[in-house]
């Protein structure tokens, strides 16, 4: 088995991780910690990509389309990108939304969730809460986001379309923004490169199985890449105007988490999950189980 540090080397050889880990591994689809590590290898890359003048106009067209469509369907108040890498989608769908709307997102890696930070400070905005988190245990409460949308991150999980799309529902207040590979509305070139990727396929079928409104599923027009081309699928939830009590939640239970000496506890999972350079780590395993620890760390 290699150690971490020799993966990290064959990706700066220019080895395909997410295909190498699979093939090692006789797996079918990509696991989380494939995906982990596979991503979180490839730390910075987004942004130094904006450095490139081609690269920074398709983002800019990108996310201003991502926006048109949000706001197409209403005036969100809050926003949660699932899987939100180095926030470079983020950053360029808040240009093109009120100043005052509140912001979310996280990612499974924590080095990416590290840069977006570092990144959305570059570009003068401070005020989005960021935390690790898996789309298949999303760390934020039931309604409690007016639109929650992915760019390109239900992609390498191919096979578990269906708990991934109950997630984001559950968290959805209004509307489900999905921009992820358009399977279906590809040629045979594109579907033979995503079933090699292990990407994801027909969400709009899964959600109408699940019995969600799907109000559109059509190829996005920005696409940078012709073999991995875009769709987006819009997906409503009427989940009335019931506030919800609390946002970031227990990965776990969906409950509310007390921030206490620098670590968010979890009453219900009587977990306690680390906040790593002030990223709140909320993934499951990220936690460790401490009953006692509110009594032991903060006595009567
Ligand atoms: C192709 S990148 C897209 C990043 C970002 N959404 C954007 O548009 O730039 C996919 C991202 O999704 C994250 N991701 C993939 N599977 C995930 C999961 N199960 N839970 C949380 N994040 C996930 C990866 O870590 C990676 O940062």
């Amino acid at each position: 088995m290699r150690t971490p540090r020799e993966l990290q080397a064959l990706y700066q050889q220019g080895k395909n991780i997410t295909q190498l880990l699979r093939e090692e591994h006789g797996l079918q689809h990509n696991t989380d910690t494939v995906i982990e590590i596979a991503y979180d290898l490839q730390t910075g890359s987004y942004i130094a990509a904006m450095n490139d003048a081609d690269m920074e106009r398709h983002k800019r067209e990108y996310t201003a389309e991502i926006a048109k469509t949000m706001l197409s369907l209403c005036q969100p108040t809050s926003i949660l990108e699932a899987g939100v890498g180095e926030a470079t989608t983020l950053s360029g769908v808040l240009q093109n939304l009120e100043p005052d709307v509140s912001s979310y997102g996280f990612d499974l890696s924590w080095s990416r969730v590290a840069c977006a930070k570092q990144w959305l400070l570059s570009q003068g905005m401070d005020t989005t809460t960021l935390c690790t988190g898996n789309l298949f245990h999303i760390p934020f409460a039931d309604n409690s986001m007016d639109i929650v949308y992915t760019s390109h991150s239900i992609e390498p999980n191919g096979g578990n379309e269906k708990p991934i799309l109950q997630e984001l529902f559950r968290v959805a207040k209004k509307f489900l923004i999905l921009c992820e590979p358009g399977y279906e509305l590809g040629n045979e070139d594109v579907k033979k490169r995503m079933d090699l990727h292990g990407y994801c396929k027909n969400l709009k079928g899964t959600a109408e199985d699940l019995g969600y409104p799907v109000l559109t599923h059509k190829l996005f027009p920005v696409t940078a890449n012709p073999l991995n081309p875009t769709a987006i699928t819009v997906i409503e939830k009427q989940a009335g105007s019931m506030a919800p009590s609390h946002v970031l939640a227990c990965p776990q239970y969906k409950t509310p988490l007390e921030q206490l000496d620098g670590m968010m506890f979890s009453p219900e999972a009587l977990v306690v999950y680390p906040i790593v350079g002030g990223i709140p780590c909320l993934r499951i395993g990220n936690g460790i189980f401490a009953s006692k620890y509110k009594e032991l760390h903060f006595p009567r």
